[in-house]
């Protein structure tokens, strides 16, 4: 067995259900389903989220709709139901492993009668085929004889924590060997199609068939000896509208070729896919196992969730693997994913960057609805690119909070030029660039340069009432972040536009009166670079985060411990404000991604500025790998390491309490940049990537691929001690 390629689990505790259910989320870039039981639990979030398959609750929100739950299946020992919160858990053990994606376990069971079973679990959302699901469950009796029963169908009657999106359409049997299910979202109308096909191997098997509406359900019966085993295989595929102009005739077609195939077939296709991804993605570090595990666990959940052959979605805050932020897109994917993915898988990364690119009209509405012109993306984002960041939320003593990231957390505009414009340095994707990339890049200058204003009495521009990274304080002057990265934006906008000029002309041409890029407008956006605020002590070099900053009043977040939640739920939203506590960070999130324009001396003051004013353990979860990352450039392997363990631990131990809702998948994006950027110090120069290496104590070797504009790097880093 490979080393730290497993997850495991080797007692069911319910008190950790829904931390669990996340932890082993399984997926494959098309769906993510929750590691809730093939047989159900009382109190259990089973849910399977299908990018793009969105629909509205009315009034309150856009959200991805839960679908069926296709690894369900119902033992029946004797006439009893196969449930752990009855009789006796004998032995348990659940696995994720990692190398292939697959999700098994074992479990003892002694049925209230008193008959004891071994019943072994085993499913797989196929990397191979993203349409193909499949479960192999096997009933071996240990002392008793009598019948077993096992039920797997398409249980249809599905809602999102009581919200029902589904209406049923269509279902049937077919030909004998197996059930369809059709349903369709009701506001947003998508068609959902499954099949299913039940295999069974053992003795004297029956095969029955029960076609209750919302529930078509295959049967398979046995007789069991101690000792006799029954093998059940599910095989499941899916499709939807979004896929198909045929959903039955797709979905069905699909399901035969899977039965042919046969679930050992299909299990082995998987794993190979699943090898070679890993080939390319996966990072070895040597000397440290809870390390090694913890990021390769990162990866797998960003794989999974990563669209491959869709580039009309993106990654969400939560991936696919919880109700967490409804399935919106923040910026966590740009800065935080979109490392990982341009630098390691490529094509991924243009499959989100697309994403933007299809959403610009979202972004363009948004803009003008708050008067300006250009590009405005959304704070969250969902299928069309139009704002769905709730404008209420229910504290949790029932007060209602309002929520202005949507109306003024303007820099998610910057950061996805940023990662557009990234993605083009490390690959070189020149196509990329000029069809699609640039448009990103000019329409959202042309939004900053109408949302700069232009103050007459210090004959500067500002970027007023606005929220940065660090939501602990609203309806802020003038953040660092906010304005630096909008003059990057405008300034790239401006080198972007003159290598289309050189390199493609006519596209160059077509975006000018597109976009009407005037000679006044690029002069206009030149003046905007020049004289924007930007709060900076020329002497000191240190950043005032927002203007006032420096007035709120200080505090010792050390004087708050021990503590088990964020300084905001500490202190209240409002009391908050007045004080200078980060929720995450700003400024160093500013110095880390614009790192080569400052000199190490300003990164330092402000770390040691910013730090310990920020709220690392029970702030944003988005903040400990990046301030890692920083710290290890910085040459501070003490704090990079202490940051890294804390970004490590956020989910696989549920350091933050909130895991159940699901992923962090920013935090698993962070957690590679930590590594690569951090430990590993990348840097790109003029003549390529280069390492700086700076292990942590104990890293012996730590391994790893980036490519570089074409080229596979393979990068082999070993301790000096
Ligand atoms: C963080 C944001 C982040 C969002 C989604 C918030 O708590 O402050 O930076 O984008 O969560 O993860």
């Amino acid at each position: 067995m490979m080393q730290n390629w497993h997850v495991v689990e080797t007692e069911f505790a319910p008190e950790t259900l829904h931390h669990k259910e996340t932890v082993f989320t399984t997926g494959n870039g098309y769906l993510g389903t929750r590691g809730a039981f093939e047989e159900g639990y009382p109190g259990e979030r089973a849910v399977t989220l299908i990018h793009g398959v969105f629909d509205d609750v009315p009034i309150v929100h856009t959200e991805l709709a839960n679908a069926p739950r296709w690894y369900a299946l119902t033992l029946l020992i004797d006439g009893e139901r196969f449930r752990l919160e009855q009789g006796q858990i004998l032995a348990y053990r659940r696995q994720l492993d990692l190398a292939t994606g697959v999700l098994a376990r074992i479990v003892r069971w002694r049925s209230p009668k008193g008959h004891t079973v071994e019943v072994a679990f085993e499913r797989f959302a196929s990397l191979a085929d993203e349409h193909v699901l499949a479960v192999r469950c096997r009933v071996t009796s240990v002392d008793f004889s009598g019948p077993v029963e096992i039920r797997g169908g398409l249980p249809g009657l599905v809602d999102n924590d009581g919200f029902m999106h589904w209406e049923w359409r269509d279902q049937g049997i077919l030909a004998g060997d197996g059930v369809y299910l059709e349903l369709g979202t009701r506001a947003s109308g998508i068609v959902l199609g499954l099949g299913c096909a039940l295999a069974a191997q053992g003795e004297s098997i029956v095969h029955a068939v029960q076609d209750c509406e919302a529930h078509p359900t295959l049967l398979v019966r046995s007789q069991l000896q101690p000792g006799a085993t029954l093998v059940v295989d599910k095989l499941t595929t899916l499709f939807t509208s979004r896929d198909t102009g045929d959903v039955r005739t797709t979905t069905v077609a699909r399901l035969r070729s899977a039965i042919a195939a046969g679930y050992a077939a299909l299990r082995a296709v998987n794993d190979a896919a699943w090898s070679r991804e890993w080939e390319v993605c996966d990072i070895q570090i040597e000397g440290d196992d809870a390390a090694d595990l913890a990021v390769r666990y990162s990866l797998f959940q960003l794989l999974i969730a990563a669209p491959r052959r869709d580039d009309r979605v993106s990654i969400a805050a939560k991936s696919l693997s919880g109700y967490g932020y409804r399935g919106h897109v923040f910026w966590d994917t740009e800065i935080f994913m979109l490392p990982f993915f341009t630098y390691v898988r490529p094509e991924l990364a243009r499959n989100m960057l697309m994403y933007r690119y299809h959403t610009l009209a979202g972004a363009r509405r948004k803009a003008a609805e708050g008067g300006w012109e250009g590009a405005m993306f959304s704070w969250e984002s969902a299928a069309t690119g139009d704002e769905t960041t709730p404008r209420w939320v229910p504290a949790p003593d029932g007060s209602l909070v309002r929520i202005w990231c949507g109306d003024i957390e303007l820099h998610i505009t910057a950061d996805v030029a940023f990662a557009v414009y990234q993605y083009w340095q490390i690959t070189a994707d020149d196509a990329f660039l000029r069809d699609f990339g640039a448009e990103i890049i000019l329409d959202t200058a042309r939004f900053w340069g109408t949302r700069a204003e232009w103050n007459t009495v210090s004959e500067r521009y500002e970027i007023n009432d606005v929220i940065g990274p660090d939501e602990y304080h609203d309806h802020v002057d003038n953040n660092a972040f906010t304005n630096r990265m909008a003059v990057w934006n405008l300034q790239t906008a401006l080198e972007i536009l003159a290598w289309l000029d050189e390199q493609a002309p006519e596209k160059a041409a077509s975006l000018r009166t597109a976009l009407d890029l005037t000679p006044e407008r690029l002069s206009h956006w030149r003046d905007v670079c020049a004289r924007m605020v930007i709060l900076q002590n020329p002497e000191t070099g240190l950043f005032e985060q927002f203007e006032g900053f420096f007035e709120r009043r200080p505090v010792s977040l050390e004087d708050f411990e021990p503590r088990s939640t964020s300084m905001q739920a500490l202190l209240g939203i409002e009391e908050t404000q007045a004080y200078q506590i980060l929720k995450q960070p700003d400024v160093l999130m500013l110095l880390y991604l614009l790192e080569s324009a400052y000199d190490p001396a300003v990164i330092k003051t402000n770390w040691d500025y910013y730090t310990p004013r920020t709220d690392l353990t029970y702030g944003s979860s988005l903040g400990p790998a990046i301030q890692a990352a920083l710290a290890a450039r910085q040459g501070d392997l003490e704090a990079a390491y202490g940051h890294f363990t804390l970004a490590a631990r956020t989910d696989l131990q549920d350091a933050r309490g909130n895991t159940g809702e699901g992923i962090h998948a920013a935090t698993a994006g962070g957690l590679w940049q930590a590594v690569v950027f951090g430990f590993a110090g990348i840097r790109l120069t003029p003549g390529g990537l280069e390492a700086h290496p700076m292990l942590p104590d104990g890293w012996r070797r730590l391994r790893f691929r980036l490519h570089y504009r074409g080229k596979r790097l393979a990068f082999d880093l070993r301790s000096a001690g």
